[in-house]
């Protein structure tokens, strides 16, 4: 099974957020997330069996707690850049996530347990670009916060309509901020 690990967003933001880029949905040429699929990710571990299942339950359970649990959702990025985006984001500012995802990564790592290694951007995407866009356009986007709770070991389950993300684990952040 293909597997990550992420933070979920309220409800109530993923609409706000999707209320904000709807603009956007006019550039054809781009998979938009579906909104009840937007996440961060804190670690994409891939293809893992079930047998593992264990193993990177007891790395995730182990992580030490955070004390700053504020996520900020600022504005538009894009990977590579902006001018010749490919896959389309809203940036992200949390010090504390990046504390949880260094410590989940450097868990995981212990446990040897493998993930992707790319250093940790974080990043909430909107959009996965196909077709070139020429002269993208982007609307204003207000800045939204939350904090967040929990993180989660979720399942994807690709399809020909999209990803189906299924949380199998919850792991609490109990946090003093
Ligand atoms: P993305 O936001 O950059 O697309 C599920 O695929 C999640 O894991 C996506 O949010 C995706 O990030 C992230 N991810 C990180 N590394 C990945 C990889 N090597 N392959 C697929 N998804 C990856």
């Amino acid at each position: 099974m293909r597997l990550f690990f992420a933070v979920d967003f309220p409800g109530e933001l993923k609409e706000e957020i999707y209320q904000d880029i709807t603009p956007l949905f006019k550039y054809n040429g781009v998979k938009w997330v579906a909104k009840e699929n937007y996440h961060l990710t804190l670690a994409f571990l891939g293809e893992k069996e079930e047998g593992e299942l264990p193993q990177i339950d007891r790395a995730a359970k182990s992580v030490p707690q955070v004390n700053k649990s504020l996520i900020k959702v600022l504005d538009f990025g894009a990977f590579p850049n902006l001018k010749k985006p490919k896959v389309l984001f809203l940036k992200i500012e949390s010090p504390g996530l990046l504390t949880l995802a260094e410590n989940l990564r450097q868990n995981l790592k212990e446990n040897n347990i493998s993930f992707d290694e790319k250093p940790f951007v974080p990043h909430l995407t909107i959009g996965r670009v196909k077709e070139e866009i020429k002269d993208l356009a982007l609307p204003k986007f207000n800045p939204k916060e939350f904090s967040f709770k929990n993180f989660y070991l979720i399942k994807s389950i690709l399809t020909p309509e999209g990803p189906i993300y299924e949380k199998i684990k919850s792991y609490e952040i109990l946090q003093n901020a």
